[in-house]
This record gives C-alpha cells, sequence and structure tokens, in this order.
C-alpha cells in the first residue's frame, strides 16, 4: 500500500515569538472533526468538544467548559489530590507512581467534583484512561484511529453523568472533553517533576521544599519539560508565520517544548531553575512558557491542573524515589542518566512510562 504524501509539508517552528503570534492570530485554526450522529462514541465525542471544533461553535463549546472549571475550589482540588496519593503511598511499600496515582489521582478528583458518583470513580478513571488514548486525529490522515475500547468508554462515562437518564450531550462533552485532557498532560507534569526533583544536585532533592514552594517546581518543570511538546494549526487562508509565507491549508506544527527554551525570552534556557519563579524573579513581559498554550484557545484547566499536580506532588515528595525493582541491581532514580527513564511512546506527549516511590512518609501535609 502505498501513502500519498500530505498536499502541503508540515512546518514547525520553534521560536517562542513565533508560536505565540500564530496561537493568537484567528487565520490559523485547529484541525477541526467533523460533527458525528450522537450516541456514537469516540466520533461523536470528537465532533462535539470544544478542542476539535473553531469559530462560533468552538467560542460557544469553551464557554461551557470555563464556566464547568471556574466554579472548581482549587484548594479543595488540591487537598483531595494530596490525600488520596498520601493514602496510596502509606505503607512505605513501592508504588509505581505512573500506574497507580499519576492518572488516578487527578481524574479520580475532578470526575467526582463534576458530577460523577464517588462508587463510580474507579470506572470512570479507566474509561477517560481509555478516551484519552483514542482521542487525538492521526495527523494528515484525517481519519479516526479504530478504538473500541474509547467508544465503550463514552458510553461508560455516559452512564455514570446521567444517574439512570440519558445526560444532555454538551455536559457530555464538556466534562469527557476535560477529563481526557486533564488525563495525560497532568500524569506527564506529575510524572516530569519527580523525575526534575530527583535529578538536583546532591542535597537538594531531600531539601527542595526549604528552596522553592511547589508551584515554582511545577512551573519550572512546565517550562523545561512540558508534558504537551507539540500542537497544530492549519491556515484558513494564505498567511505568514516565522517569517515565510503560508498557503491556505498548510499545517504548522508549534512546538511548544523549544519555543520554552527560547534564549530570547528565558535567559540560560537549559539549566533547570525553579528559581526563575519565585514571586517577583519572573518577568513575564515575553509572554511566560508556552506549556498551556495562548491566545485564541490557550488550557482552560491550567488552575485545576496545577492544584491537583500540587497536591500529589507534595504528597509523593516525601516518599523516596527508587530505581525499578531489579533484584540485583537496586539503582536510585538519581544515579540512571535522563535519558534512561522509560516514556510513554506518544508523538507529542512527554509521561514517564514508570517511576517507583517507596518509604514511609517525611512531612505532614500541604504548606
Ligand atoms: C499539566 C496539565 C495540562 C497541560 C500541560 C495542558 C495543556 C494544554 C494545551 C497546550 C492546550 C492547548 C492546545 C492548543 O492550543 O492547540 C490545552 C487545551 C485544553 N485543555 Fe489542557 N492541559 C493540562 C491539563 C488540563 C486539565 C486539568 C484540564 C481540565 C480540567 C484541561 C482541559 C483542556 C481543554 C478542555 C482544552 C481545549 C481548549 C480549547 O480548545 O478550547 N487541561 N491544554
Amino acid at each position: 500500500m502505498t501513502v500519498d504524501p500530505p498536499a502541503v509539508p508540515e512546518r514547525r517552528l520553534i521560536r517562542h515569538a513565533d508560536v505565540r503570534s500564530v496561537l493568537a492570530d484567528p487565520r490559523f485554526l485547529v484541525p477541526a472533526a467533523p460533527a458525528a450522529r450522537p450516541g456514537t462514541g469516540m466520533a461523536w465525542l470528537r465532533g462535539a468538544v470544544s478542542r476539535f471544533s473553531n469559530g462560533a461553535e468552538h467560542g460557544r463549546r469553551r464557554a461551557r467548559v470555563t464556566g464547568m472549571l471556574g466554579a472548581l475550589d482549587p484548594v479543595r482540588l488540591r487537598r483531595e489530590a494530596f490525600e488520596r496519593t498520601g493514602a496510596e503511598l502509606a505503607g512505605g511499600a513501592r508504588v509505581d507512581v505512573m500506574a497507580r496515582i499519576a492518572r488516578r489521582v487527578p481524574v479520580g478528583v475532578l470526575a467526582t467534583r463534576l458530577g460523577v458518583p464517588e462508587d463510580r470513580r474507579e470506572e470512570v478513571v479507566a474509561a477517560v484512561t481509555a478516551m484519552a488514548a483514542a482521542y487525538h486525529l492521526p495527523p494528515a490522515s484525517g481519519a479516526a484511529p479504530a478504538g473500541d475500547a474509547g467508544d465503550a468508554a463514552v458510553g461508560v462515562l455516559a452512564v455514570a453523568l446521567g444517574d439512570g437518564e440519558e445526560p444532555e450531550p454538551g455536559l457530555l462533552a464538556a466534562v469527557a472533553g476535560a477529563l481526557i485532557q486533564a488525563c495525560d498532560a497532568t500524569a506527564g507534569l506529575v510524572g516530569n517533576t519527580l523525575v526534575a526533583v530527583a535529578r538536583l544536585p546532591a542535597g537538594w532533592s531531600a531539601g527542595w521544599s526549604a528552596r522553592w514552594p511547589v508551584e515554582a517546581l511545577l512551573a519550572e518543570t512546565l517550562r523545561w519539560d512540558p508534558p504537551v511538546r507539540l500542537t497544530r494549526r492549519v491556515a484558513a487562508e494564505d498567511a505568514a508565520a516565522g517569517g515565510v509565507r503560508v498557503p491556505a491549508g498548510a499545517v504548522l506544527l508549534l512546538d511548544l517544548a523549544a519555543a520554552n527554551r527560547d534564549p530570547d525570552v528565558f535567559p540560560d534556557p537549559d539549566r533547570f531553575d525553579p528559581g526563575r519563579f519565585l514571586p517577583g524573579s519572573f518577568d513575564p513581559g515575553g509572554g511566560g512558557p508556552l506549556s498551556f498554550g495562548s491566545g485564541i484557545r490557550p488550557c482552560p484547566g491550567e488552575r485545576a491542573a496545577l492544584a491537583l499536580a500540587a497536591g500529589v506532588v507534595e504528597a509523593a515528595l516525601a516518599h523516596r524515589l527508587a530505581g525499578p525493582p531489579n533484584p540485583h541491581n537496586q539503582v536510585p532514580y538519581k544515579q540512571i542518566p535522563h535519558e534512561q527513564v522509560p516514556y510513554e511512546p506518544s508523538p507529542n506527549l512527554r509521561v514517564p512510562a514508570h517511576l517507583y516511590l517507596e518509604g514511609t512518609a517525611t512531612t505532614e501535609g500541604p504548606r
């Protein structure tokens, strides 16, 4: 079988100013998903969420999501994430934080706050994880990936939200869209932060909290090692970006991770330094990191993501990061080169595949 190359090759933008200006320019659209018949699983969901829509339709859908997320109390999200993470780790046995906590806790806390009954939390977390794996359209092909598991999962969430009735489709799309977007990205933020702390100079890992608040640690991890690396835009008409002409229909690959290391905005950009984000240190004149997007459609879940990740990370860092289970070679993570941390296979996400925590907690609770 031969595959036709895309009619217009993708152009990659890496400069902070270029990426930021495309994200603010209404001539560049997200690749849209077609509307599908109600109740048909992932194809319907993609056609109904804000993420894959443009223009006035996007505005309406996005307003619903921002209203829903704006009603959440970040202090409560953080406390619940902290307590649930602590409960998972109580006892001190070795736990794979990526498998047991990094998705389960944030998605579970968010789901219950968005109306999922407590006794359906675990099945909804599993459903959201399955939907997230089948959510994004494959670039260039335009076709939806096969996803029976994802289709069934939409049904699981619908039952949980509807409580015996069919949920209103707009509500189902808004809740599903938010939980799916939260799932892998927040897990990546949690995992990448734990890896970054494990690699701090000797003596700093244990004492990180005396140097920086967890907010600064998360902010620098988001800049230096963002969980969402790339996003795409399609030119709706002839335009220009990064100093070159972009014909209508051309696809731009916006490299958020590269833009976050642009030396024009971030001095000494390859250095991991949470001190950049201490109150009063950072001058966001250049626009700040692009990890949550920017412009017309930045991530509406930023506040929730930061609260949930802060709760999980603070509870997790009270435990020891340990090397993978291997009876012959108990290597602490610190001694494993960065390249050897296993990551989940993904073209645009950076999520550690496994990270092990052990030992009893050494701190009491969120400050
Ligand atoms: C660390 C965690 C997260 C990161 C790094 C992240 C990043 C992003 C980015 C970069 C976009 C914009 C994509 C684009 O412009 O093409 C986005 C969109 C979105 N995010 Fe997040 N996100 C995170 C967590 C969350 C959470 C917790 C929620 C919900 C509670 C959420 C909900 C959404 C939604 C609904 C959109 C689509 C918005 C639209 O297109 O109008 N995200 N996210």
